[in-house]
């Protein structure tokens, strides 16, 4: 059953990863899908490619979500290309790891600047969007939903990561806020909190027997997560199946906030 049909998506950071993941996932579920990506021309337009394949509308997208020039005519071509946008996943974000008295302002600010003031720009235009258009009850009982990826780090805090667990917990309070400002027009705001999943972006952590024992250390259910344990989470959130879930920031770790440390001890 294609739960999404006949309604528009962006997913930013689309071409690897996660990103790609959900991108995927909508497709199948019979979403017209951006896919917003930075750099690599080729994947991201493979993956384009292999959403039409599935007999819905898709393009790739090239846009530095962290640049307001970049991300209005995003949505400025998906209101000419689709007739309008439905669903935002707002997944785009990256790590610049530093111990906190060497990090430089360059790496904070490109990690606020993509993880924080990449989701504001494209969820303000997003909504944007949404005003503009009526409900159409044939699609979804909402105006629109927007699905930000967060991370257990929007909770949990993290040496050596600043940057990233403060933009995560920005994320967490932007989100909620915004969900409770546009409740009333019924465009609903949620997060998807993944806990360690296999993509490159923590490839060091489960690429080795080693790293791979030292994370399960974290992971009370003690496997690594899949892009796709994120993709299902994100199709539910974008459909009507949770019609009344806003604001809610979704967990999908395997137990990493159930205090792991305490598994044996305490
Ligand atoms: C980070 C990963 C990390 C995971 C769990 C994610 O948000 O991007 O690098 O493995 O959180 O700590």
């Amino acid at each position: 059953m294609q739960k999404l049909k006949g309604q528009r998506a962006l997913v930013t950071g689309a071409s690897s990863g996660i990103g790609k993941a959900i991108a995927l996932e909508l497709g199948r579920n019979g979403a017209d899908v951006v896919v917003n990506y930075r750099s690599g021309d080729d994947v991201a337009n493979a993956v384009a490619e292999e959403i039409r394949a599935g007999g819905v509308r898709a393009y790739a997208h090239r846009a530095d979500v962290s640049q307001e020039a970049d991300v209005v005519p995003m949505f400025q071509r998906i209101s000419a290309e689709f007739g309008g946008i439905d669903i935002l996943v707002n997944n785009a974000g990256l790590q610049k790891d530093a111990e906190f008295h060497d990090m430089t302002i360059d790496q904070w600010n490109t990690v606020i600047g993509v993880n924080l003031t990449g989701q504001f720009l494209c969820a303000r235009e997003a909504i944007r969007c949404f005003r503009r258009q009526g409900i159409r009850p044939e699609v979804s009982r909402a105006l629109g939903k927007i699905v930000c990826i967060s991370s257990v780090h929007e909770v949990i805090p993290w040496a050596g990561h600043v940057n990233y667990a403060a933009s995560k917990g920005g994320v967490m309070l932007m989100m909620k806020s915004i969900a409770q400002e546009y409740a009333p027009m019924r465009i609903r705001v949620n997060s998807i909190c993944p806990g360690a999943i296999r993509t490159p972006i923590n490839q060091g952590a489960w690429e080795t027997e080693e790293t791979y024992n030292a994370l399960m250390r974290l992971v009370p259910y003690k496997r690594i997560g899949e892009p796709d344990d994120i993709s299902k989470a994100a199709v539910w959130l974008a459909s009507d199946d949770s019609d009344y879930v806003t604001g809610a920031s979704i967990f999908v770790d395997g137990g990493m906030l159930l205090y792991p440390g305490f598994e044996n001890g305490g």
